[in-house]
């Protein structure tokens, strides 16, 4: 019986050539409009010299820390996305999934002054993925995750546990993904749990929009 983390992983597998093409078209609204600014001006503010980009996917961000003269490091699990990351220019582009990763079976280097998560966090068990990123950071470094909002995107139900995201108005052929919905309290909760306390909270919005576009959180490992 397969688990819903490697149906998620199988789900990028099928689906990376459309999101390569919906991510470089700028088919993304709320990319364009408000989270990409919002995650990289959260990494520029800490002024890092060098990044880690957990589930980097295509490595959009990757290429826009380049651009400002930061050492970009991506990781992801799914080949095709790291290939075409790599055929974009970025020369650090690792392959690896979270289950590696959180058991440090795979070298992705280390001191990183800042990690960071876009969107890239789908899974339910991510207490030991954190705290092995924890160790990787240098001293005075931070982790930065944007996510879905909890409020945006609960639909009535307000509690932790798997949802499935359709990709309905999506263009291209697309597979259901199976993606984790965690509470802001269960966010809270799982930074604590892998050594981090949270610095920084923001809810990048839209001024047009009722609604936050997304949840962006800062974390610090706890002294
Ligand atoms: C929504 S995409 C975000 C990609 C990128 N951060 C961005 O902002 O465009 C989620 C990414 O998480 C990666 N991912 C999901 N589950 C994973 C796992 N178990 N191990 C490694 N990567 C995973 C996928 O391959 C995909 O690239």
């Amino acid at each position: 019986m397969p688990t819903p983390e490697s149906v998620l992983l199988q789900s990028w597998q099928h689906n990376a050539q459309s999101w390569i093409e919906a991510v470089r078209s700028g088919a993304l609204e709320s990319r364009i409009k408000v989270t990409d600014q919002a995650i990289l001006l959260a990494v520029l503010g800490r002024q890092p010299k060098r990044v880690l980009d957990l589930g980097c996917g295509e490595g959009w961000l990757l290429r826009a820390l380049a651009e400002r003269a930061i050492e970009a490091v991506g990781v992801d699990g799914d080949a095709t996305l790291v290939d075409a990351a790599r055929a974009a220019g970025s020369s650090q582009v690792h392959v690896a999934n979270y289950e590696a990763l959180a058991q440090a079976k795979v070298d992705i280097g280390r001191d990183y002054d800042l990690i960071c998560a876009n969107f890239a966090l789908l899974h339910q068990d991510i207490i030991p993925l954190l705290a092995a990123m924890n160790a990787l950071l240098a001293p005075g470094g931070a982790l930065v995750i944007q996510t879905l909002h909890p409020w945006s995107v609960a639909a009535g139900n307000y509690q932790d546990g798997w949802r499935e995201e359709t990709f309905a108005g999506f263009q291209g052929q697309w597979q259901p993904m199976p993606w984790y919905f965690r509470t802001l309290s269960s966010w809270f909760n799982a930074l604590e749990m892998a050594g981090f306390r949270l610095a920084g909270l923001q809810e990048p919005q839209h001024p047009q929009s009722p609604v936050p576009q997304s949840l962006l959180m800062v974390a610090e490992p706890r002294g």
